[in-house]
């Protein structure tokens, strides 16, 4: 079996974390690049990572995470943000980012700019918001594999109340939504659902090739 194979087998959705022991500097760091190297249509980033280190503010988002208790006993919670709109200014500040970046002339980026504004103008609030879901997704599955990969244990999650969550981050005046949670940090020692055995379909129910 290939490493990550085995890295994947080793993962699970984490309900106990041992809540003395915290991930060092370093992980978090590798985690922050990698959300950061996510892929995104056509690049944009419309999405955001707040990093909760603070053992208070961990605590009290449990309530509104139906006491799911991972949330505060992670070394860190990763809570996944949208944008709650997308602006011109975010198409512009991309292609800038571009020009100055790959040193591309302005002539050639142009069009694409223009195409990608129009784009998004014609798109309702909660379409662009539907998308920048879409790719929130993406950069979860993407922590969680490079957690994975790094042996910090994770577990994705989906049950909380965003509203709440968006009040107690103060995100409204970010301009931003809580969309999804990745508690990050290491399984505590009698977490019995360590030991469970993976529940997956056969392959040849998940797999059809066409050859
Ligand atoms: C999008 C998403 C949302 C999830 N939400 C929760 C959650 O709120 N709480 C929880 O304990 N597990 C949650 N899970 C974990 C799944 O139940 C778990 O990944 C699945 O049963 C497969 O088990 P495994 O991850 O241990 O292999 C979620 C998983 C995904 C992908």
């Amino acid at each position: 079996m290939s490493d990550i194979i085995e890295q994947l087998e080793w993962r699970y959705a984490t309900k106990k974390f041992d809540r003395n022991k915290k991930l060092p500097q370093d992980k978090i760091d590798t985690l922050k690049q990698a959300f950061n190297l996510t892929a995104t249509s056509f690049g944009l980033q419309t999405l955001s990572l707040i990093v909760v280190s603070n053992e208070d503010l961990k605590s009290a988002l449990v309530p509104y995470s139906y006491n799911q208790k991972q949330v505060a006993d992670a070394s860190q919670l990763l809570v996944i943000c949208i944008q709650d709109n997308i602006s011109d200014l975010d198409v512009v500040d991309y292609y800038n980012n571009i020009k100055t970046t790959r040193n591309t002339p302005d002539e050639i980026l142009k069009p694409y700019r223009n195409d990608l504004i129009k784009m998004i103008q014609k798109m309702t609030i909660e379409e662009q918001q539907q998308w920048s879901l879409n790719q929130a997704y993406i950069a979860l599955g993407n922590l969680m594999t490079v957690c994975a990969i790094e042996e910090i244990d994770s577990c994705p999650m989906e049950g909380f109340i965003p509203e709440k969550y968006d009040d107690i981050l103060n995100l409204k005046e970010k301009g931003l939504k809580s969309v999804l949670l990745l508690p990050v940090g290491y399984r505590a020692e009698d977490d019995m659902f360590a030991d469970f055995k993976k529940v997956r379909k056969p392959l040849d129910e998940t797999i059809i090739e066409l050859n």
